[in-house]
């Protein structure tokens, strides 16, 4: 009370009483900024994008002729297959290998057997030939800690085997030409036949008008059925294709196998690896090639 009379008597009091109580206040505001500025700072530096946003579409292939994989030009070793050899080795294999080849890798004291010392001439089991070493990296070695790197393209694998006998092996023996002839035979290595073309899917999309529009759409209203059910026929699929839009390319561009299950499984082998198939398919019994064959033949109707 006393206060308000004060006030009334001398108005300019006001502003000394109220002064303190704004300082504290644009004190207080200030402090906020100075704090939030940091923030606000951050929060504009534009973030990169990770690589992993980048969807990776189908390449643009013209249909060609055809094409024959030249066993020579996988099995004669380049300074390029040998430095491509070098990068994979280096990522997947010195682990237990050793970065000298010497079977000494971080991984070795706990595995038994022990990794295989590429400079040593005894203990092979393949052997060092590159269709040996081709053989180890397409089925591994039972029983050990070898296992099967079939998910590394054919020439992928030759560049192993070139690097390894380049760099550990001293006098590595080479192959005859029947064991070389035997490797292309197993691993179906020679392929000769048409290739379809492949626009990128994203392209596809914007011609829904015409042909390769309506047969991109149909293709991915088939995968998406694969990815909404699980039978036995879905999963094998799932098992043997590395690029399933592209094994589903691949099948739609005959109709001929509708008939006929061996027409189906050549389509499939006889350009394999570049079909969107993988080798696995070879590990498929009888049974299961009926399995798939039936499963394929029904999402296509
Ligand atoms: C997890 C450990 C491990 C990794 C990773 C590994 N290996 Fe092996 N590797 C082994 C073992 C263990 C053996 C010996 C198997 C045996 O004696 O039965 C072996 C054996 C081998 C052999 C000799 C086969 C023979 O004829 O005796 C070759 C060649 C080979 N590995 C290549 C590779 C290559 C190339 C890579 C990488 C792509 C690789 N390994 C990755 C453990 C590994």
């Amino acid at each position: 009370m006393q206060l308000l009379n004060e006030i009334k008597k001398n108005p300019t009091k006001i502003f000394g009483l109220v002064y303190p109580y704004i300082l504290i206040i644009s004190i207080g505001i200030g402090v906020f900024y100075l704090y939030k500025i940091n923030y606000m700072e951050e929060a504009t530096i534009p973030l990169s994008v990770p690589d992993t946003n980048v969807v990776q579409d189908l390449p643009l292939i013209m249909p060609s002729e055809s094409i024959t994989t030249d066993i020579s030009s996988l099995t004669t070793p380049t300074p390029e297959m040998i430095s491509k050899g070098k990068a994979i080795f280096d990522a997947s294999c010195v682990a237990c290998h050793g970065i000298d080849g010497k079977g000494d890798g971080i991984a070795a004291p706990a595995l038994i057997p022990k990794p295989r010392n590429f400079t040593s001439k005894v203990g092979w089991v393949n052997g060092p030939k590159i269709s040996g070493i081709f053989k180890t990296l397409s089925e591994g070695i039972k029983g050990s800690a070898m296992v099967s790197f079939s998910n590394l393209s054919p020439s992928d694998r030759f560049a192993l085997a070139d690097y390894i006998r380049k760099s550990f092996v001293t006098d590595p023996p080479e192959d005859s030409p029947e064991e070389t002839a035997d490797l292309v035979k197993t691993y179906h290595l020679e392929q000769k036949q048409k290739l379809p073309g492949q626009i990128p899917i994203a392209d596809a999309m914007l011609l829904t008008e015409n042909d390769y529009g309506k047969v991109y759409s149909h293709i991915q209203s088939i995968l998406k059925n694969i990815s909404t059910d699980s039978p036995k026929g879905a999963e094998i699929f799932y098992n043997v294709t590395n690029d399933k839009m592209k094994a589903l390319v691949t099948l739609n561009n005959s109709t001929e196998w509708h008939k006929n299950q061996q027409v189906f499984i050549d389509i499939i082998i006889n350009n394999i690896n570049n079909d969107g198939f993988n080798d696995k398919v070879f590990d498929l019994s009888k049974n299961d090639w009926s399995t798939f064959y039936g499963y394929m033949n029904k999402l296509f109707y």
